[in-house]
């Protein structure tokens, strides 16, 4: 596809026959399943400092917690009663907290206790360390890229190392090259970013090969910088543009596994997750932390989930699949 294609596709007044067409692509790689992983948050201590996200260092509104290593495990043991098939440890990027060693007997307690995958979306971490992870057993990482504009990244991201290219990059590759699946993404609609920087992101997953593609629009808060900046972007904030982003996504990369996002849910809390669902997206993320934590991981406001017991947020979850006519696949 070309950069006017791409283009053409995202500010067409109608968007319908992108979706068909992803839709389609996704029926043919896909079939009529959904992969569901559940998603737990280790902690809210961030040592960084991004200038949009709530759970930065100096916010100091965010309560704090770590999660406990057995309890970690019994969330992972959670996934497996509801056969989810796979545990994505996420947390404030913090390699203090998440030593190297720690996180090995993690993976470790979670695949013999649990039998679940191990997914990792722990930020920036060196060559080192993710290759004892994998030696360890972690699956996969998610690494959001966020934006391949690099004067816009480094904007955003204080203390980003100065590279030649984007900073993130290069963790990627290596961690391709070390037998990860490998994620990455962006947020959509922030503050100086440009309609052609999108068409560069999408073309980026498509170069890096990604397994996986988490993108969702950029939701503002008001305790960070950014939230209180009324910088404008050329790129739109909503369920409509974030779904030609999930379609586009799965035309470049067919076999991608693509989820529908808890940003572009909390965007839309009836809709969103069925419109991702039917834009290409083929994986839902439903959040295992347990429920006295999720105040505390407020990366933007209103995030859905921050109250909704569990019980009752799956069984809508599986309504909602039914009535898609999807299945879900334990994996
Ligand atoms: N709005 C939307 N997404 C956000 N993220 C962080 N802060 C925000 C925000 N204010 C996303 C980033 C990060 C992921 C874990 O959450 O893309 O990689």
């Amino acid at each position: 596809m070309t950069r006017q294609a791409i283009l053409d596709f995202l500010t067409a007044p109608s968007a319908n026959e992108l979706f068909e067409r992803a839709l389609q692509v996704r029926l043919r790689t896909k079939g009529n399943t959904v992969f569901l992983r559940g998603l737990i948050e280790l902690s809210s201590i961030c040592q960084r400092d991004c200038l949009y996200c709530g759970m930065r260092h100096s916010n100091c509104n965010v309560k704090r917690y770590a999660m406990q290593d057995d309890e970690i495990v019994a969330c992972a043991k959670l996934a497996r009663q509801f056969h989810f098939g796979t545990v994505v440890l996420q947390a404030g990027e913090n390699a203090a907290l998440w030593t190297r060693e720690r996180i090995v007997r993690l993976i470790q307690r979670i695949k013999a206790e649990s039998g679940q995958k191990v997914t990792l979306s722990l930020g920036e971490r060196s060559e080192a360390d993710t290759a004892a992870w994998k030696e360890a057993g972690a699956d996969r990482y998610l690494l959001r890229f966020e934006t391949s504009d690099c004067t816009l990244f480094a904007k955003i991201h204080p203390g980003a190392v100065a590279t030649d290219g984007h900073p993130r990059l290069a963790q990627l590759r290596r961690m391709k090259a070390q037998g990860y699946e490998i994620g990455s993404g962006i947020m959509l609609g922030l503050p100086g970013q440009t309609l052609r920087s999108v068409v560069d992101d999408l073309l980026l997953f498509r170069e890096l090969n990604l397994d996986m593609v988490g993108l969702g629009p950029y939701l503002k808060h008001p305790q960070t910088p950014l939230g209180q900046s009324n910088k404008p972007s050329e790129v739109p904030v909503s369920v409509d543009f974030t779904c030609r982003c999930y379609a586009l996504a799965r035309l470049l990369l067919p076999q991608a596994n693509i989820p529908s996002t808890t940003a572009l849910s909390t965007l839309d809390p009836a809709q969103g997750r069925i419109r991702g669902l039917t834009s290409g997206a083929n994986v839902f993320m439903p959040n295992l932390t347990p429920a006295h934590y999720r105040e505390g991981y407020q990366i933007y406001p209103d995030k859905i989930c921050v109250v909704a017991p569990e019980a009752d947020s799956l069984t809508a979850l599986y309504a909602t699949l039914e009535a898609l006519q999807l299945q879900v696949q334990e994996g």
